[in-house]
């Protein structure tokens, strides 16, 4: 697995992961297909200036155009939610430990950059997976919070990771 950096040509991998009410089942439903194209280019723009670490999983560095899902770390003006990290996984790459990998990944990044500080992650209090994943990558579970996720109302759980010392 390795991570890399969006591109322009990613819009196929965002439809598929967030205009499918599947995959947006804990994430507030299906996201409009016409948002899409302005979503990306605003992450590949954020990406390109180091203000945002948009990164797509690729599971297989030999075969770079294939694409299991993403993960993202983004700053807020919020002290208590400074940095947060989110992830997706198409539902074929699933149950393979990728998101798992893949957040630590980021999370290694973010210890060595160290700019990020406390990071802090809000699956919804029923997205047993991502609750899981917080768990063993080191994250501690804080509280519950109702956070927005482009513009919907989560009820979430609040997990906290300090990647210099946390990090399992
Ligand atoms: C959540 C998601 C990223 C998990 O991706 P994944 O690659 O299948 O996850 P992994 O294989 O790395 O597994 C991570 C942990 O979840 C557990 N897990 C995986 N699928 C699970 C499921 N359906 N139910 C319960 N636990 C599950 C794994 O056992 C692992 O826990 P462990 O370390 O204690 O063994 C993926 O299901 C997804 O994208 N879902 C839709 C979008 C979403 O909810 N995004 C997250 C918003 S916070």
């Amino acid at each position: 697995m390795v991570l890399r950096d969006v591109e322009l040509g990613d819009v196929d991998a965002y439809v598929r992961m967030r205009c499918d009410p599947e995959m947006m089942a804990e994430l507030g439903g299906p996201l409009p297909r016409d948002s899409i194209e302005a979503k990306v280019e605003t992450d590949v723009r954020k990406t390109r200036a180091d203000e945002r670490w948009v990164s797509m999983i690729v599971p297989d560095p030999d075969d770079p155009a294939v694409v299991a899902g993403s993960v993202v770390l983004w700053s807020h003006d919020d002290p208590d939610r400074t940095a947060e990290i989110g992830w997706m996984v198409l539902p074929e790459f699933q149950g393979q430990g990728l998101a798992k990998r893949a957040v630590r990944a980021m999370l290694e990044r973010a210890r060595d950059d160290g700019r990020w500080g406390l990071v802090h992650a809000f699956p919804g209090v029923s997205n047993a997976a991502s609750n899981a994943l917080c768990r063993s990558v080191g994250f501690t579970l804080v509280g519950q919070r109702d956070v927005t996720f482009s513009d919907r109302l989560i009820h979430s759980n609040h997990w906290r990771i300090d990647p210099v010392r946390d990090l399992t």
